[in-house]
């Protein structure tokens, strides 16, 4: 009998990257020296899962009562307000019309974007380098990606790409969604500066001036760029704001080191009043229609990690020893990797960087059977620091070099 129940047909369950992971963590503990570049969470020098302490016991903390009831579909009040003010505080002219909704992680943000803002078959565009899930995510729901060329010829974000990308994408779907990843951009580590973000929201405001464009900031890792790192592509956004719908996909997962907990939100910036109402509804129906309400007691603990002023401090203070940590790894990839010419974008810190290679597939399958594992993706290599103590980068970088160079 053949098998025909699958009415989407066979789908790989496994995550690309999680299966990577799984390999490299068992032939480690078989013994072998694995240097593990693959997974994108923050593991301290000896391989333990960084945690912010203070943000442990802010869970820890939250009594059962609030652990076991249901939350409200869109999320807890408290909650709202309070990332709200995270994500917008820098800017009260976009504070002031911003809504949210919670969502189990970043993700679930991205995928309420995807469902709420594009119509089926209609394509998402990005940077050509991008995280694998939004295919995943795009895929589940419907949806498509569409690229625009990352980088330019001086390695410059090319954004005159861009603006040709949003041009088709208008033409083809009377609508645009763009998602940027920012700062501190995974897979590349790249950070946009101030003119990258004006030139930015030169070409979509222009584009929004005929057609519903919206722009997700997927803002993961904000709380490991420089500070106050949001507040760049939400300062140049608000000058937009009258003409684009202003997103962004919010996540304690890296912020808070509790990446299990699921706690995320998608935050929408409409000056109308009535149709902020709209979106808040459209968004409100999306969370009913997936997973009903978020996990109650996660909220209530970065409610209190983003609203009392000690965790605040205590939290941003530990979270700065992680920072430093990754400054260190990066010190150490730039000393080995400029000299012997790896090519990879200006790299200022967050979680990845990535080595550009014609032949990512066969240079990584080369890598791992070395014990060294790395992402292949289209034209690169995604090395997650994030995971590799500052002492094994130099055995990182050789044995990538001897690869791809
Ligand atoms: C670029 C990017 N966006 C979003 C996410 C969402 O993560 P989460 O759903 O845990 O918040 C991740 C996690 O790895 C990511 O790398």
């Amino acid at each position: 009998m053949t098998f025909d129940f699958l009415a989407r047909g066979a789908k790989p369950g496994d995550d690309p990257i999680f299966a990577l992971n799984a390999e490299a963590s068992a032939r480690k503990a078989r013994g072998e020296p694995i240097v593990n570049a693959t997974i994108g969470a923050l593991l301290a020098d000896d391989g333990a899962l960084a945690v912010l302490p203070t943000a442990a016991r802010a869970v820890g903390e939250v009594p059962t009562s609030e652990w076991a009831p249901y939350a409200p579909i869109s999320g807890s009040p408290a909650f709202l307000d309070a990332v709200l003010d995270d994500a917008l505080g820098a800017v009260p002219e976009l504070r002031a019309f911003g809504v949210a909704v919670a969502t189990p992680g970043g993700t679930g943000a991205l995928r309420h974007a995807l469902t709420t803002f594009l119509a089926p078959g209609q394509s998402v565009l990005t940077t050509s380098f991008y995280w694998g899930p939004y295919a995943t995510l795009a895929d589940e729901h419907d949806r498509r990606v569409a690229t625009f060329r990352m980088f330019d010829e001086q390695g410059a974000l090319d954004v005159a790409d861009l603006d040709r990308a949003l041009g088709e994408a208008i033409a083809a779907q009377g609508r645009a969604l763009l998602f940027l990843n920012d700062p501190c951009h995974n897979p590349t580590g790249y950070s946009m500066s101030d003119a990258d973000w004006a030139a930015t929201v030169e070409v979509v405001g222009r584009h929004a001036e005929r057609a519903p464009v919206a722009v997700l900031v997927d803002a993961a890792y904000a709380a490991y760029g420089p500070a106050g790192a949001l507040a760049r592509p939400t300062r140049a956004l608000a000058r937009i704001a009258d003409r684009a719908l202003v997103l962004v996909a919010w996540s304690a997962s890296k912020t808070f080191t509790h990446y299990g907990l699921r706690v995320g939100a998608l935050v929408a910036c409409v000056p109308d009043p009535a149709a902020r109402a709209q979106v808040a509804g459209a968004l409100g129906y999306a969370c009913r229609g997936t997973w009903s309400n978020c996990n109650r007691g996660g909220m209530a603990a970065v409610t209190a990690l983003l609203r009392d002023a000690a965790l605040r401090t205590a939290v941003d203070g530990e979270r700065a020893s992680f920072v430093a940590l990754l400054d260190a790894r990066v010190a150490a990839w730039n000393a080995a990797a400029r000299p012997r010419g790896l090519r990879y974008p200006r790299y200022d810190g967050g979680f990845f960087v990535t080595v550009f290679t014609d032949d990512a597939q066969r240079a990584a399958e080369a890598l791992r059977g070395e014990g060294v594992f790395v992402v292949p993706q289209r034209g690169a290599l995604r090395v997650a620091l994030c995971s590799v103590a500052a002492r094994d980068v130099p055995r990182l970088v050789e044995a990538i070099a001897r690869h791809v160079v």
